[in-house]
This record gives structure tokens, sequence and C-alpha cells, in this order.
């Protein structure tokens, strides 16, 4: 059967952009599918309307493309079945694999798997009824998540007590929801890795990442090493393609997993303009079952550009950004809405000092973008 194209993502944003560029270069024709109409990925190559739920919409993108990956975890894994068996495709058709995919996005069979596969990650429980079974079982300080579509923090809450466990209530008693060890960590880490269709594994540099309210903030070269533990946390998912997998750090230097991505992460944006390969550019070599390139650059850094209250002409700050230092590179995603906290781009610098440059030219983004002068 002659497919249309070679590639399609399943979501519309600035993952699924940067992945079509990366796809693209290699001369591969590519789709994407969101419920936008004017979407990040729309904006690079033809783009389904639809729904990412829906079996019939996803379905149009099994029967055009050779490859199908995703930029989210959150399409369900039991719509994308349904697609696959409508568009009459064989399963081996979606990277990362219906399976890995199902166990990630629910962030309770995710730990488990980890869990079953001795790499280190917090114990966790299902929250529902009284929640008795989470108090006993893991005990205060605890975190509750939504076992499903949490980003940014958006399904992240801390009970250091009972009491506050009480007030999430409203939250969490209408099912969905999980209790975890909180981890006292000292850094968070992160590390890109690929598995390819044989089992081969290999990951990029470990980068240190910092959150602010829960958003990344800043991602740089790490001192530590989270390679051997992600690399476990990967394989362990038992798919295919790229993984963005969040470590934390204790005191005493032990590793364990937060959670895994099945996808290009934004922990990754470095490599970009680190002059080696980058991340999208290698999980489109596994995805096609090419030969991963050798991972080698200079250290680099990266700041989100985040949605900001007030704003003018993002063309201010990418003008201010670089007129302070040649050496950043700044990433727009082409959103059409700057809502606060959204991250709508985001810069990288290489070299020596690449995180106080990368937080600099930031500040001068922002200031120069709400029209202030910088
Ligand atoms: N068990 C934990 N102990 C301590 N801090 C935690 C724990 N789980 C999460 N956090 C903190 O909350 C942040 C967000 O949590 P998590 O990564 O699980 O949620 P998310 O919404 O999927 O995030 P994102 O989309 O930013 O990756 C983490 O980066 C970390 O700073
Ligand atoms: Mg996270």
């Amino acid at each position: 059967m002659e497919l249309q194209y070679d590639l399609g993502v399943l979501g519309g944003g600035q993952l699924a952009r940067m992945t079509i560029q990366a796809a693209q270069r290699m001369g591969l024709r590519c789709l994407s599918i969101d419920p936008g109409k004017s979407t990040p990925a729309s904006q690079v190559s033809p783009a389904i309307v639809g729904p990412l739920a829906d079996p019939q919409a996803l379905a149009a993108v099994f029967s055009q493309c050779a490859r199908v990956t995703l930029e989210n975890e959150f399409v369900p894994a039991s719509s994308i079945a349904k697609a696959i068996q409508m568009s009459g495709r064989d399963e081996g058709a979606l990277i990362p694999t219906l399976d890995a995919l199902a166990t990630i996005q629910d962030k309770l069979t995710q730990r488990q798997r980890l869990h079953e596969a001795g790499v280190p990650t917090p114990r966790a429980v299902a929250l529902q009824d009284d929640g008795a079974a989470a108090v006993s079982k893991i005990g205060f300080p605890m975190v509750l998540k939504a076992r499903f579509g949490g980003y940014d923090g958006k399904g992240t809450r801390y009970a250091r007590t009972p009491d506050e466990l009480e007030q999430h209530r409203v939250l969490w008693s209408g099912g969905g929801w999980m209790a975890e060890d909180f981890v006292p960590f000292m850094r968070e880490l992160a590390v890109m890795v690929w598995v390819t269709a044989k089992g081969e594994v290999g990951c990029f540099p470990t980068m240190e990442t910092v959150q602010v309210n829960h958003v990344c903030d800043l991602v740089f070269p790490s001192e530590s090493d989270g390679s051997k533990v992600a690399m476990a946390a990967a394989l362990a998912m038992g798919g295919v393609g790229l993984f963005g997998v969040e470590l934390f750090e204790a005191e005493d230097g032990a590793i364990s997993v937060n959670e895994i991505a099945p996808r290009p992460h934004n922990t990754g944006h470095y490599s970009l303009d680190w002059g080696g390969v980058s991340q999208f550019e290698q999980h489109v070599r596994v995805v096609f079952g090419l030969e991963p390139a050798p991972v080698d650059g200079t250290p680099t850094a990266m700041a989100n550009l985040l949605g900001q209250e007030r704003v003018g002409d993002w063309r201010r700050g990418l003008v201010a950004a670089i007129a302070g230092d040649p050496g950043v590179h700044v990433h727009w995603y082409g959103k059409s809405e700057a809502r606060p906290g959204r991250k709508m781009g985001h810069l990288n610098v290489a070299g020596l000092d690449a995180s106080d440059r990368a937080k600099a030219a930031r500040e001068r983004f922002y200031a120069a973008w709400a029209g202030v002068p910088a």
C-alpha cells in the first residue's frame, strides 16, 4: 500500500513541530493531528483538525502514514488501538508501542512497572475510598498525583498532614488519583534515552533541570550521571523510540525516577544547538529504523520562554536576546495565544557560562517583549 505520508504525529504542539522539522530535513513527508486549527505543527506541514481521543479521527492518520508517533502521552491507548484496527494497520506502526504508551499514561502503572523491574522510584498507591490505604502505606508527607493527563505540575499536590489530605479530597474523591512518597531531592535531572526496535539502548548526557512553580525553568549539563537509571527505566517500559526520563537526585547521590515520557521532551531542547544530533533527529532515526547518531556536542543550557501577563511583539524579545549575545539561539513555537506560564518558546546558549548567559538573555527577552526598555 502506497502511503501519502512517512510520519504522522498525534498532537500539534511544539514537540510535534520540532519533530516534523527534523523529519523534513531528512526528506520525510509529515502529517499531524490536533483539535486546534492553527497549531505550531500545522504551520510547518499538513495537518488534520480533529479530536485526539476519537478513533475515527486517529484512523485517518494511521491510514495515511507509514509510522505514527506522538508528542504527549495523553491520547488514550484504547482509542489508538481502535484506530489501528479501523485503518487495517499493524500495531508496529505506532512508536513507542501500544503497551508502553498504556503503561506510561497511567502514572500508577508506570510506577508499578518500574518497581517490578527493580528501578528505584517512589512507592505509589491508588488514592481511593477514605484514603486510609494511602495513609497507612505511604504516610506523610505524601505527594498526590492525577494518574492521567497531568503536565507542568497541574495534577500534582502535596499533603504534609491528614488535614491537607482532607483539603484536597474534592480533587481525589472522584477517582483517578494516587499517593506517593515525597522525595526530599537535592536536585532534579533529566536524560533523553533511545531504544531501538532491536532493543539497543543509548542516551544523551545527563542534564540538571530547575522547576519554578512546577514548570521547567532552566536546563543545563549536570555533573551527576543519571544514565544508568534512566536507561533501565526506559527499557522497563518495553517500548521503542525516544524517552524523556525525569530523575530525582538525593543528598547522598541516590538517583530515582520521577517520570517517563515516551517522546521528545522539553529537557532535551538544548540538543537543537549543541552541535551534535538533536533529540528530534534521533527520535526520527529510531522511528524509521535508521542507525542512531553518536551523541556528542558542546555543553549547552536551555531557558524556557513562558507567556507573561503583559506582552507586546515577541520579535522585540528575540532582537534584544540576540543583540546582547550573538551565541543565543531563540526558538519560537508560533502559538496564537501567550497565556501566562504557557511554554511559548525557548532559548539555547552553548559554551562558556551557558546557564548565566541563558538566564541573562531571557531577562532581556522578557523586558523587550513587555515593551519595557531593556
Ligand atoms: N514524589 C515527589 N516528591 C517530591 N517532589 C515531587 C514528587 N513528584 C513530583 N515532584 C515535583 O513536582 C514536579 C512536577 O511533578 P511531575 O513531573 O510528576 O508532574 P507533571 O505535571 O507531569 O510535570 P511536567 O509536565 O512538568 O513534567 C516535579 O518536577 C518535582 O519538582
Ligand atoms: Mg514531570
